[in-house]
């Protein structure tokens, strides 16, 4: 029998996927210990799984590298892949908001409106699909927050868990984007190749609370 590879984002919703992955029979104790390794067997059901960067999970799983990814929805939506959704796994819940500082509410709808994110493609879809508003998009990696405190950008679009980081650095809400959650992908050709297995995993996630 193949391998089944499982890609999963590194972090929080790794550790969450593994969880739930051993609800239904899929376990990985190699995984458990602590090393540098970056793929891990379990021989005895033929699963390999391997830690990615959040970001490269749709590109291992469109390439076939990966049979199935795990991911936050933020990174299929930002990345486009050829790759089938097929399951909100219903963990790692937060959402895309836009936030400031509460004195860049009245520019809100500028078409000079300057607005830091990771997620370019996200935040060009809402802007320009969605408001048909012109706005300058600043591209940055992390710590977004930083931006409207530091007169880099007017808002940010990013992501919003507990609000805690937002209240921290005297930054509000001013519009919700789109609800997120972890999600079950599938490579296209692994989906037909490996029929049987896959559906059998679909099938059992949906009795742990996948939908
Ligand atoms: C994410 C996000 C926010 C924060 C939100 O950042 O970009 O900064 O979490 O969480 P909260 O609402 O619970 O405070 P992450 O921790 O991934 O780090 P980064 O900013 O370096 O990307």
């Amino acid at each position: 029998m193949d391998y089944l590879t499982f890609a999963l984002a590194k972090g929080r919703l790794a550790e969450k996927a593994m969880e739930l992955l051993e609800k239904i029979g899929i376990s990985c104790d190699e995984m458990k210990e602590d090393s540098r390794k970056l793929i891990f067997t379990n021989e005895d059901i033929k699963c390999k799984f391997f830690l990615a960067k959040a970001q490269d999970v749709p590109t291992y799983v469109e390439h076939g590298a990966a049979d199935i990814g795990i991911v936050g929805r933020d990174t299929l939506l930002e990345e486009h892949r050829n790759i089938y959704q097929v399951m909100d796994l219903k963990f790692g819940k937060c959402r895309f908001a836009v936030a400031g500082r509460p004195e860049s509410k009245d520019m809100l709808n500028s078409n000079d409106l300057r607005v830091a994110t990771k997620y370019l493609n996200i935040a060009r879809d809402y802007y320009y699909n969605q408001k048909h508003q012109t706005v300058e998009l600043i591209k940055l990696n992390g710590s977004v927050e930083l931006a409207p405190i530091v007169g880099l950008s007017d808002v940010i679009v990013d992501i919003v868990e507990t609000g805690s980081t937002l209240k921290a650095n005297g930054l509000q809400i001013f519009d919700e984007i789109c609800p997120i959650s972890a999600r079950l992908a599938v490579n296209r050709v692994s989906m037909k190749m490996k029929h049987d297995r896959i559906t059998e995993i679909i099938k059992g996630l949906k009795t742990v609370g996948g939908e």
